[in-house]
């Protein structure tokens, strides 16, 4: 069976990474996992210095989900090239970074330091983050400011970019696009839903800062509704994410469309999810006699009229 995945700038073994936020630094899941059989992983995202996150408590569940305000928590870029690096050397999975900022310049920064390192595949532009000269607005809610921030990363950048797009959008086509014409080299999707939970004893909101992220099987159906429309619509690789569990779920995603898949909240249910999705995929294209994933990407069947909407 052939799972590899070309995505043009990068060959991965095979489509199923562990995404950003829910596999620490890799070693965290190494006594779980064998990370060697991933196709890649997207670490924690990293802004330039060292953050706390968001005071606790800052994880609350919900119907198939979970909300989580953590707040991109993090060591900064000197402490993962000095501590975590080193540690992941010898794995022949590919590591790529998830970037942060609160500026557009924080953002240029951070690549700009991890640039220099051999150790690293692709950088991820997580442009969810709040950006303080915005007014805590985020770059992925906006095509103008996604294309101005790409583009500055793209420039700054010398090893491929992944930008990852935020949900919170009614029209995610037009960001996408965005990103694309600024340079992209793959648009990753999707992260969290914003969200909110109420403890009615005390009647205070859950988390301490009010709202959260949704993820989780609650937000597979619209994460796979905008991989599609996104995906019919540039000419850049897409990588699908959202309440991914089973490799059923990924291969939905594959079939919308997606080149690669990215697995998030299944690990906190199962530290071995990612590794089993690659399993059951394997399984499925054996099953159904198909040699090559590849062969499955993009193959939805859908006639003009469903294709209109
Ligand atoms: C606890 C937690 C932390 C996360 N941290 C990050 C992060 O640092 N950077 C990022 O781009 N996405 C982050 N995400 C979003 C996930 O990478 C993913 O996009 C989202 O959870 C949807 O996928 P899932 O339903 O499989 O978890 C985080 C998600 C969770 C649950």
């Amino acid at each position: 069976m052939d799972l590899t995945i070309d995505l043009g700038f990068l060959k991965l073994r095979n489509p199923v990474l562990a995404a950003s936020g829910t596999f620490g630094y890799g070693l965290e899941f190494k006594p779980f996992v064998n990370l060697d059989k991933l196709g890649g992983i997207v670490v924690k995202g990293l802004y330039f210095n060292p953050r706390p996150g968001n005071p606790p408590p800052r994880l609350a569940e919900s119907a198939s989900g979970l909300i989580n305000s953590i707040g991109l928590q993090g060591i900064g870029v000197r402490a993962f090239c000095e501590k975590i690096l080193p540690q992941l050397q010898g794995l022949r999975t590919p590591i790529i970074v998830n970037v942060c900022g609160e500026t557009d310049e924080e953002y240029a920064a951070v690549i700009d330091y991890l640039n220099k390192d051999g150790r690293i595949a692709g950088f991820e532009l997580n442009i969810s983050c709040p950006n303080v000269k915005k007014e805590g607005r985020c770059p992925a809610l906006s095509p103008e400011h996604t294309f101005s921030l790409v583009k500055l990363a793209k420039e700054s950048s010398r090893l491929p970019l992944i930008v990852k797009l935020s949900p919170n959008v009614t029209d995610i086509v037009s960001v996408a696009r965005a990103a694309e014409e600024a340079g992209a080299d793959a648009i990753s999707l999707i992260n969290t839903l914003l969200a909110m939970a109420v403890d009615i004893e005390t009647r205070r909101p859950r988390l301490a800062n009010t709202f959260g992220g949704l993820s989780g099987p609650a937000v597979k159906p619209i994460a796979l509704r905008m991989v599609y429309q996104v995906a019919s619509r540039v000419r850049i690789p897409v990588i699908g994410m959202g309440g991914i569990m089973t490799g059923r779920d990924a291969l939905e995603f594959l079939i919308v469309g997606a080149k690669a898949v990215e697995v998030g909240t299944a690990n906190f249910v199962d530290p071995g999810a990612s590794v089993r999705i690659v399993r059951e995929i394997n399984e499925f294209c054996r099953e159904k006699k198909i040699k090559k994933i590849e062969d499955i990407i993009g193959t939805l069947k859908i006639d003009e009229v469903q294709a209109s909407r």
